[in-house]
């Protein structure tokens, strides 16, 4: 079969060529382990350039105006045909889709391998005629970003053609469509997509905390009461949640939620407690990143791995999770480092743009670093004094592991009103032992080295 491509392909080149049909219009490209075949919306209007494609596991089409004439359908099915035995994932980027070819997609997908749908910055316009399902919808993932809808689309989208487009999915992105969000909506139809749902993204839309409480009603509300969902990430990013309390219902019947985001979404945490996001035992990814909070300790559950409590007004803390290995503290209020003796596991901390004047407590930053692979603690008011020599010492010597250093690192002379400082330059303030700021003696120089022998020994 594939011999016989390669006999066809020159030859349908050759006549394309001669017709003047650009030769550029669809090409191959390796990603990862697939090969795409990406090809420009007014592809269409002549499918035999397609037979490119032939073989390829995605394809995409871009830019354009994507519709059918009646002439080339046979051409269109022709070439179909051939596409549909190894085609896994249709992809549409910036093109507008007519309906009639939105329509008889939908009816030709059962026929076909295609598992995956990716619309970017696409324009859906209105199905004339809605496709009329016999078998199951075959597409388990869809995942859409910056697209609109035509009103007239999202009214065709009654049940049960809805339902056939939501029942089978387990991995849904709905990222700024707002104006085609069935979630959330009073009718509690589309609940049924959660029934098998493992990932939802539904960020970068205006979500309100009146979605969140009709989507939890509605799952109780079920003739057939659904048990714990499957659900393992959700994500709802950048949407306009404010009580947390309304979402915890939700969580509570997740027990398999492994990642949570929440980011920038204005938060009120005062009535909820750590029950909220407990309750879910398995979340390992939480994120909380400019949501507002005041204080983590009580919100973050034992046993998440990753945390991101950047963009906050957090002043302290403290008792970290012991399983971190990823916390991300960056433009807080934190005067203090936090106490990270416990969190063994720690790869990853980031705690630059803080109110740091010092990095003090040196023997757990000490630790910490060793264990690091990557932090950050650039862009605080550190203090050009003693009490920094040795955090200094130390951030030279793990320099390859603090991403910001030296250039972030800068400090002033609390006596004076002096300009800034390099932090890297502070030996030339000639710290003397005796003084407060306990210079870097020779005792804790010697300490220090003999640990990194070790470490290198062991290593
Ligand atoms: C949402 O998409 C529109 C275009 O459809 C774009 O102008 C806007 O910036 C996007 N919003 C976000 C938050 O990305
Ligand atoms: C959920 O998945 C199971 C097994 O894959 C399937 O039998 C069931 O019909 C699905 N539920 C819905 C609502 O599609
Ligand atoms: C939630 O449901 C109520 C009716 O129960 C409805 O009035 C409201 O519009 C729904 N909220 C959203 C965001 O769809
Ligand atoms: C948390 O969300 C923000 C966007 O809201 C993102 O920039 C950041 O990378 C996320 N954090 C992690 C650890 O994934
Ligand atoms: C936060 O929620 C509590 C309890 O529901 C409420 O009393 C308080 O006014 C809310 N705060 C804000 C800023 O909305
Ligand atoms: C004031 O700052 C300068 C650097 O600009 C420094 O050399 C000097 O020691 C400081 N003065 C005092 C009294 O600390």
């Amino acid at each position: 079969m594939k011999a016989w491509h390669t006999l066809l392909l020159p030859l349908l080149l050759w006549v394309g060529s001669e017709v003047g049909v650009a030769m550029t219009a669809c090409t191959t490209a390796k990603f990862d382990d697939t090969i795409r075949c990406k090809c420009t919306a007014d592809t269409l209007q002549d499918p035999l350039t397609m037979w490119v494609c032939i073989n390829t596991h995605e394809l995409e089409f871009h830019d354009g105006f994507l519709y059918l004439q009646d002439e080339y359908l046979s051409k269109m099915v022709e070439v179909t045909g051939q596409l549909k035995l190894t085609m896994e994932r249709l992809s549409f980027t910036r093109v507008h889709i007519c309906g009639v070819l939105l329509s008889a997609l939908l009816n030709i997908l059962p026929e076909t391998k295609i598992r995956r749908l990716d619309f970017t910055e696409a324009k859906l316009l209105q199905m004339t005629q809605p496709p009329s399902p016999t078998q199951p919808f075959p597409v388990t993932t869809i995942s859409m970003e910056h697209v609109t809808f035509h009103p007239c689309l999202l009214q065709s989208l009654v049940p049960p053609l809805n339902i056939w487009l939501l029942s089978s999915l387990s991995h849904l992105t709905l990222r700024n469509v707002t104006r085609g969000l069935l979630v959330g909506s009073s009718d509690c139809v589309s609940t049924v997509m959660l029934v098998n749902m493992t990932e939802l993204d539904l960020s970068q839309n205006s979500l309100t905390d009146d979605s969140v409480v009709n989507v939890s009603r509605c799952l109780s509300s079920l003739t057939q009461p659904v048990g714990p969902l499957v659900l393992s990430a959700l994500r709802l990013s950048q949407n306009q949640l404010h009580m947390l309390q309304e979402l915890c219902p939700l969580l509570q019947t997740s027990p398999n939620l492994v990642e949570l985001d929440l980011s920038q979404n204005d938060l009120n945490y005062s009535a909820v407690g750590s029950s909220c996001f407990g309750s879910t035992g398995q979340l390992k990814r939480l994120n909380l990143s400019r949501t507002g909070i005041l204080a983590a300790e009580e919100v973050v559950p034992v046993g998440v791995e990753v945390l991101d409590l950047s963009g906050n007004r957090l002043q302290e803390f403290r008792n970290p999770p012991e399983e971190l290995k990823e916390l991300y503290l960056s433009d807080n209020q934190l005067s203090m480092l936090p106490d990270l003796v416990r969190a063994t596991r720690l790869e990853v901390l980031t705690l630059d743009r803080n109110q740091l004047t010092s990095l003090s407590g040196e023997a757990s930053l000490m630790m910490v670093l060793e264990r690091l692979s990557v932090l950050r603690a650039g862009g605080n008011p550190y203090t050009c004094g003693c009490e920094n020599t040795k955090a200094v010492f130390l951030l030279r010597m793990y320099h390859n592991k603090v991403q910001d250093w030296p250039e972030a690192f800068l400090c002033t002379d609390p006596r004076n009103n002096s300009a800034p400082h390099w932090l890297d330059d502070l030996e030339d303030f000639n710290c003397d032992e005796t003084s407060s700021g306990m210079g870097m003696s020779a005792d804790v120089l010697l300490s220090v080295l003999a640990v990194v022998a070790v470490t290198v020994m062991l290593g």
